[in-house]
């Protein structure tokens, strides 16, 4: 369980924090997540105060990126994108990942030990979308770097010095993206951002801010969260030695156990919006500007919704967990990040006897190593 969240939600599912750098409404509920999914009064654009003309390309990101934009500029955006995430081209990725994937484990298995982030999920999720994008996949130390200092922008709770250096990053992903995009202008390829570009070349339906800042979006959202998810993904099974065991009796059951994982580790813990208007929650009455704290995490094991919400079980059917969001932000990479998890822990427990972690030291985020890689 997570003591935190389940203390906000017996206090209120939506709960009014008054802590100085972090006043909001915290929603740990799952019914009252949903309701402000739902709800297009509250924006995802985190709101930029501090922002003068020397975040000038911050803001120009941020703004031309779907997750940020108002209602109608997010439809035409995210439908111009969408057509390249659906299922069936997202399966056309498969014999690229699982090449990397046996590449991989390839690289280890004399070894016998792994370390899951840095040698699997962390390369894994980098090849994919590096490969989709067009980028080339040695940048990826690049990708790190600037993600990490990039999502600092759009903390709500930013300090300027954090500002600073997400400006920085900023202007190097926008420069790293413009040699790009102009090296495909010259010459196309079967990339991601070649298509991109034939978009924007069609009757201008994108701009060169927008094909920018699309870029650096899925360069974000597709990395981090992913990695969290194959790496927590493992680390369940491994301290769930009963479930491993029916996955390994059953592997049909990787299509149920992956949607477990996103439920029971939510890859993406927080998401935030803030309220256009004044805007009534139950009995809570939350007031234009406020923030507003979305704890998926929380959500996902709300016992309201879930039974034996702390308890992992891979057969679980329905799982309507929030991983993923809903409604109009909806994760756009759901298919490419369910394929990826799915091939990355089939192929493991195909090449893996024994799987054990060798320095877990019962936190999810540390080191954890296999012993006998065969
Ligand atoms: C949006 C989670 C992987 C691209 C979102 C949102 C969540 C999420 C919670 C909604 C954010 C909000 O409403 O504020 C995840 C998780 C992933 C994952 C848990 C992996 C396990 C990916 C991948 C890609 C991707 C692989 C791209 C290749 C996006 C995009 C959006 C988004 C573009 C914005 C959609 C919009 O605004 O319409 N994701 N994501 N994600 N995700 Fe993912």
């Amino acid at each position: 369980p997570y003591p935190f969240y389940e203390e906000m939600r017996s206090i209120n599912p939506i709960y009014k924090s008054t802590l100085l750098k972090y006043q909001g409404w915290y929603i740990t509920g799952y019914e009252e997540t949903l309701k402000v999914l739902k709800d297009s009064r509250f924006h995802s654009r985190p709101p930029i105060p501090a922002f003068s003309r020397n975040y000038e390309n911050i803001r120009r990101i941020q703004e031309n990126m779907m997750l940020f934009t108002t209602p109608q500029h997010h439809r035409r955006l995210r439908s111009l994108v969408t057509k390249f995430f659906t299922p069936n081209i997202v399966n056309e990725c498969r014999p690229f990942i699982e090449e990397t994937v046996d590449e991989l484990i390839d690289q280890v298995s004399c070894r016998g030990t792994m370390e899951v982030v840095s040698d699997y999920a962390f390369p894994l999720a980098s090849s994919v979308i590096a490969k989709i994008l067009g980028v080339p996949v040695k940048d990826y130390s690049l990708f790190k770097e600037w993600t990490a200092t990039f999502i600092q922008s759009i903390d709500f709770t930013r300090s300027p010095k954090t500002l600073g250096n997400s400006r920085k990053a900023t202007e190097e992903i926008i420069a790293y993206f413009k040699k790009i995009i102009r090296e495909r202008e010259q010459e196309p390829k079967e990339d991601l951002i070649s298509k991109l570009i034939q978009e924007k070349q069609r009757e201008e339906k994108l701009s060169y801010d927008e094909l920018i800042a699309t870029c650096v979006l899925l360069l974000i959202a597709g990395h981090e969260t992913t990695v969290n998810l194959i790496s927590s993904s493992i680390f369940l099974l491994i301290q769930n030695p009963r479930q491993l065991e029916k996955l390994q009796d059953d592997p049909e059951l990787i299509t149920t156990a992956i949607e477990e994982f996103l439920r029971f580790e939510s890859p993406a813990q927080l998401i935030a919006r803030t309220a256009s208007e004044d805007i009534i929650i139950n009995e809570a009455v939350i007031r234009k500007g406020e923030q507003v704290y979305l704890f998926l995490g929380a959500a996902n094991r709300d016992s309201r919704k879930f039974r034996n919400s702390h308890q992992l079980e891979i057969t679980r059917n329905p799982n309507p967990h929030l991983a993923f969001g809903h409604s109009r932000h909806f994760c756009l990479g759901s298919s490419l990040a369910r394929l990826e998890a799915k091939i990355a822990i089939e192929r493991l427990l195909q090449n893996v006897q024994n799987l054990q972690a060798v320095d877990g030291n019962g936190h999810y985020r540390k080191i954890i190593g296999f012993k006998s890689l065969v």
